[in-house]
Order: C-alpha cells, then structure tokens, then sequence
C-alpha cells in the first residue's frame, strides 16, 4: 500500500465507523509548498507555489436514510487534536459557526458554496489527511478545497478550480478568522504535476511552469512557531493595505520600487520596509520561475537568499534560528541551489530547490545545525503534484 492508499483506507473506514455504511465518492486536495512570491497574493502579485504529494481526502455518500435528509454530516480523522470528532448541522437552517476549527472550517465551506449561488446537498463525509499541520504547507486550503470539491461534485455541481479556489478561501475568511489571499487554495485546486503554478492574483490566470528533472524540492521544518500567527498575518495584510492606500491604489502590485522609493520620506519606516519587501519579491517571481525550467541553481541560490532576507529584515516574519539554519544550508549548497523561509513565517518551513544530487549538502547543514539547537529540524523531500481531483476507487 502506497501513502495515498493507506490515506483513503483511513477515510473509508472512518467513514464506515461513524456512519456504519460505506462511502460512494472520494475526492483529494493537496497542500502546497511556495517557492517563491510571499506574501504577495493578497497584494494582488504573481506567486509560484507548488502543490505536494501530501494530501487531504474526503470520503462522501449519501445522507441517512432515516431522519436525517436534511443534515449535513462530517467526521474527521487524522487531523491532530480533532482526532474523530464528528459534527452535523442542519442545511435548511442558517450556518452557524461550530465550537472548534475544523467544524467552522467543514461548515464555512458549505456556507461559502452557498454565497456563490450553489446548492449543496445532504450528504456525509469522512475527512483524512496527511498535510503537516502547522508547518506552513497549507493543510487548511488542502481541507477546504478538498471539501468543497467534494460537497460540489457529489451536489451535481462542476465548479472550475477558481472557484473551489474562491469558495475555499471565503470560509477560510469569514469562518476561520484568517484574512489569508488566495495562492494556497488556488494551488490545491489547480496545480498540474511536476510543475508550479505561476498564478496571477489579480485575474487568477494560471501557467503551468516546469521544473527542471534535475531539481529536488526539500522542504526544512524547524519545529519553531510563533504564537499570535493569525493575528500577526492579519496585521502584515493591513499594513500593505494601508500603504496601498497612501499610494492611492488598489494593492501594492500597482507600485513599482521606484515610485515606493521616492515616497520613502512620507512612509513610516515599518510600513515602508513592509512594502519594499512586497515590491521586490514581485521582482524575484519571473528569474525564479525561469531558473526553475532550465535548472539554474545558481540563479535559485542567489535570488532565494535575497527572498529570505527580504523576508526576514524587511517583512519580519523569520526567527533567529531559523536565519541560522537557512544560512547554514545556503553555504553548504554553494551553487547547487537556493533556500528561503516558505509559507506564511513565523516559524515554520524553509524549502530549497536544489539539484537532486545536494542532498547530502543540505543532510549535512541540518546535522550541524541540531547538534546544538533546542528543536531539532528535519526534512522531507516532496514531489510537485497535480490539484484537487476526484479519485476512482476500485
Ligand atoms: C499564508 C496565506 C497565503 C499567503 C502566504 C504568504 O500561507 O494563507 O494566502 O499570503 O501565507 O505568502
């Protein structure tokens, strides 16, 4: 059995067990890794995320037979502390928000559905997943377009990547408390494999970009997490927005670094260095995703550094360990590829993009670096996959 088999075993006998028949339908969304354009999707830019072979799958079937024609019901397994919780929820009446996360999440998506004019059914679900959880690999939007397609597909409906995408974030937004743009959701819904997604977050046009044969995509997890995360990204939003606004545009994709430069004197510095972040990782999108087709590690080596350091000096998202790590990884890499914090930050991820052959190279980094760090970090290799799908199931 293969991870993904093992996954939709879990789901099927999840659903088996709290609901006693089996499911008819599964369906598969993925998380992403971002390689390069953060905290860009929310100022309107071009991203290039990734989507990996870690998912979250959905086991559907038909509502009870007996009372419940009109509920709506879910179970989840495997998602760390919401191990086997079950919630139901009544579609004739107006959703309210549930007492925990995945609840809110489950019922916000089915709302979001709504909002955008389509009709979702009484039906059941079984939810599994293994998309690290908290480690910046989005297995929020992996959940939520995993159930939005789901609940779509099994209501008849056949919604464009886009607006599971949309549906997704919307629930993410209003149900979950987090202002998050759109790049993750779209690369759960719409990624292809062995490609990143270049995504326009304005007109939410997407090119599929190759990634060279010769590359690796390791993603670094350093344990380390802020706490206040939400309210934290929430703010970096607001002081884009509220720069945006001194420009008197919409979003700071219509600034470019020299106009941001000349208006120096009248910013305050920290909304001024938030911006100079935003506006020069616009700039690292187009050599990263050419150096990603021809395999130009020493184009990803050096840009990457530039992206981490803008991260971390101008945006503030990074931690001093994790400075210390993507240090010690880019040295030892040399020319054989880049590394930077990936994600939302405060804590969590680095990824590297680097020939497959540097594996030892970043092995022997991550050693020196746990000899003495109080959490040790640790990779995994991830493989670039396609978005959301439904899944034939023998
Ligand atoms: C989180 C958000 C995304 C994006 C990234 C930063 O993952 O959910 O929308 O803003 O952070 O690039």
């Amino acid at each position: 059995m293969d991870r993904r088999d093992r996954l939709i075993a879990r789901a099927r006998q999840g659903y088996r067990l709290a609901y006693g028949v089996e499911p008819s339908r599964f369906f598969a969304a993925p998380g992403r890794v971002n390689l390069i354009g953060e905290h860009v999707d929310y100022n309107d830019g071009y991203v290039l995320p990734c989507a990996i072979d870690r998912e979250t799958i959905v086991a559907a079937g038909p509502p009870s037979p007996q009372t419940k024609e009109k509920l709506f019901e879910a179970v989840a397994l495997d998602m760390g502390e919401m191990a086997s919780a079950r919630d139901s929820f009544d579609l004739l009446a107006p959703i309210r928000p549930g007492d925990n996360n995945w609840q809110n999440h489950v019922r916000g998506v089915v709302q979001a559905l709504g909002r955008y004019g389509h009709k979702v059914r009484p039906m059941r679900i079984a939810i599994a997943g293994d998309v690290p959880i908290g480690a910046g690999l989005s297995s929020s939007a992996a959940f939520g377009v995993a159930v939005a397609l789901a609940c779509s597909d099994y209501s008849g409906l056949e919604l464009a990547p886009e607006m599971l995408a949309k549906v997704a974030q919307l629930a993410e937004n209003d149900f979950v408390g987090c202002a998050c743009g759109i790049m993750d959701q779209m690369a759960a819904a719409a990624s292809v494999a062995d490609h990143a997604l270049l995504l326009d977050c304005r007109s939410l046009e997407t090119l599929p970009v190759p990634i060279h044969k010769s590359l690796a995509i390791t993603v670094i997890d350093t344990g380390l997490r802020r706490s206040l995360t939400e309210s934290a990204f929430n703010q970096r939003r607001a002081e884009c927005e509220a720069v945006a606004q001194h420009f008197g545009v919409k979003a700071l994709r219509d600034v470019d670094y020299g106009r941001l430069l000349r208006a120096e004197p009248d910013l305050d510095h920290t909304l001024f260095r938030r911006a100079r972040h935003v506006v020069t990782e616009m700039e690292r999108i187009e050599p990263v995703g050419v150096a990603l087709a021809r395999g130009d590690t020493a184009q990803l080596a050096a840009v990457m550094r530039e992206a981490h350091l803008s991260l971390s000096d101008d945006f503030d998202v990074s931690l001093p360990p994790i400075d210390r790590l993507a240090q010690m990884i880019a040295e030892s890499l040399g020319d054989a590829g880049g590394v930077r914090l990936t994600g939302a930050g405060f804590g969590g991820c680095l990824v590297a993009v680097a020939r497959h052959d540097a594996g030892p190279a970043i092995d022997d980094a991550i050693a020196r670096y746990n000899a003495d760090a109080d959490l040790p970090a640790r990779a995994d290799l991830f493989r670039p996959a396609r978005g959301a799908a439904p899944i034939e199931v023998g």
